[in-house]
């Protein structure tokens, strides 16, 4: 497995539990040696446990021995980064082609290399390319097995898959059948809980993930902007998202309105979908809207901070609850809560932040004045306003009546809903949220 971050990490582990030995190399010398120490740099409920377990029975190890990893190994797995490249919003492929090539000089016998990583349509042939050049006297295979899975929720969906999409080349005499039967082994515990394994072409595994998390993201996206009509027309959109969600065509997840979608992959993978269809001559209008809508959205959320507030923040005290991009992590990549903060402290307020586990990695990206607090109350104390920007649990259990007894004013904005509107208004507190009369 080449690279010990997110993806790397939770598949290396999951893959050591189904019984495989697994390999993780990781080149960042701080990383790596946290990851030996038993220490992992990410949250994610349930992975230390399980790092743990499968160090102790002997079948992860970590090093940055890229060769040692690679020869013998039936399977490479390609699992390093491809951040959104400055200047023209394409992934930058860089570490792919860097691990590509380094797994070529040191492959030695057969083995599939498999890229793990959300790839733009067309990289695996690429990478498949990079290694005959390289290795002209080599047979292997390539192949695209992308990943679905939730921060938070990773090793749940890693186990217990939806479904699982293996591409292969099958233009190659064989039609990639070798690297099929070793990922058919690799996946064979899924089998026993009968998880569908889609068996594709390289280029449709690959697209298959974009259009996937695109079409989640446009899912958010519409019951967004349902929500700000419903508002306008006193309509309650949980209520429509329950009576949409009971047809099966349309589902009832990814319905639940809220400041934006954030996150390391719905913002990257849209505006990847964007390019990808653009270069292709095939553009995506739906999708290029959605990231614009979304985009938008951010700051209006802001805006409507500022009118609830009465038309002005400047001089007053706001309190936020919860800065990462969803729960259960603590993930601030793309956040609803950066752009948010910037603009109400732009606009002349001050800022009492708390997340439970978002706080260290967001101090970076937030205003500098910002000021990070103990626990919940303590962020709505003394605050004119307070704003839910991340539907954490232990925020639903707050009590309106301690609430109105610490804040100063009386402005809640619940961006995530989390409240019941009546009960906030009975404490007397001036409560507005998305979508909702
Ligand atoms: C997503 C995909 O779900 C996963 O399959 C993929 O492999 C990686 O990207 P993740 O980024 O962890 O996972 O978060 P997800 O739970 O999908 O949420 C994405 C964003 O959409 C969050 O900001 C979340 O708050 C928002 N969202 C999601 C909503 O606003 N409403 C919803 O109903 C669902």
């Amino acid at each position: 497995m080449i690279g010990g971050g997110y993806v790397g990490l939770v598949s290396g582990a999951c893959f050591a539990e189904f019984g495989t030995d697994v390999a993780i190399v990781e080149t960042d010398p701080g990383r790596l040696a946290a990851l030996r120490e038993g220490r992992i740099p990410i949250y994610e409920p349930g992975l230390d446990k399980l790092v743990a377990d499968n160090v102790a029975a002997g079948r992860l190890t970590f090093g940055d021995d890229i060769e040692k990893a690679v020869q013998g190994a039936e399977a490479i797995f390609i699992a390093v980064g491809t951040p959104t490249r400055r200047g023209d919003g394409h992934a930058d492929l860089r570490y792919v082609y860097a691990a590509a090539e380094q797994i070529a000089k040191c492959m030695n016998d057969y083995a599939v290399v498999v890229t793990k990583s959300t790839v733009p349509v067309g990289t695996g042939r690429q990478v498949s390319d990079l290694i005959r050049r390289v290795r002209p006297d080599l047979d292997f295979d390539v192949a695209s097995n992308p990943e679905f899975l939730r921060e938070g929720n990773a090793i749940g969906d890693f186990m217990r898959p939806d479904r699982v999409i293996i591409g292969t080349d099958t233009t190659r005499p064989g039609g990639g059948e070798r690297a099929r039967e070793i990922l058919r082994r690799l996946y064979r515990p899924l089998y026993l809980i009968e998880a569908p394994i889609l068996f594709t072409g390289l280029e449709t595994a690959e697209l298959a993930k974009y259009a996937a998390n695109s079409f989640l993201a446009m899912k958010v996206t519409f019951i967004n902007e349902i929500a700000d009509l419903c508002e306008k027309v006193g309509a309650e959109v949980h209520d429509i998202a329950r009576g949409i969600g009971l047809d099966n065509r349309i589902g009832r997840k990814f319905l639940h309105p809220g400041p934006g979608f954030g996150g390391s992959c719905f913002p990257k993978d849209t505006l990847a979908l964007v390019h990808i269809a653009q270069d292709a001559g095939s553009p995506m209008r739906l999708i290029e809207t959605t990231v614009d809508i979304n985009d938008t959205r951010k700051t209006r959320m802001a805006d409507r901070v500022i009118a609830a507030c009465g038309g002005s923040v400047s001089g007053l005290t706001i309190g936020i609850l919860g800065l990462t991009f969803k729960p259960e992590t603590d993930d601030m990549r793309e956040a609803s809560s950066i752009p948010i903060l910037h603009r109400l402290a732009a606009a002349g307020a001050s800022l009492r932040a708390f997340d439970p586990v978002g706080m260290v990695p967001a101090r970076p990206l937030l205003p500098e004045a910002t000021q990070y607090c103990t626990d919940p109350l303590d962020a709505a104390a003394g605050a004119d306003a307070l704003v839910v920007l991340t539907e954490w649990n232990e925020f639903r259990a707050l009590s309106p009546s301690r609430l109105r007894d610490v804040m100063k004013g009386d402005v809640i904005v619940d961006l995530r809903n989390i409240w019941d509107p009546q009960a906030m208004r009975a404490h007397g507190l001036r409560y507005s949220s998305v979508g909702r009369p």
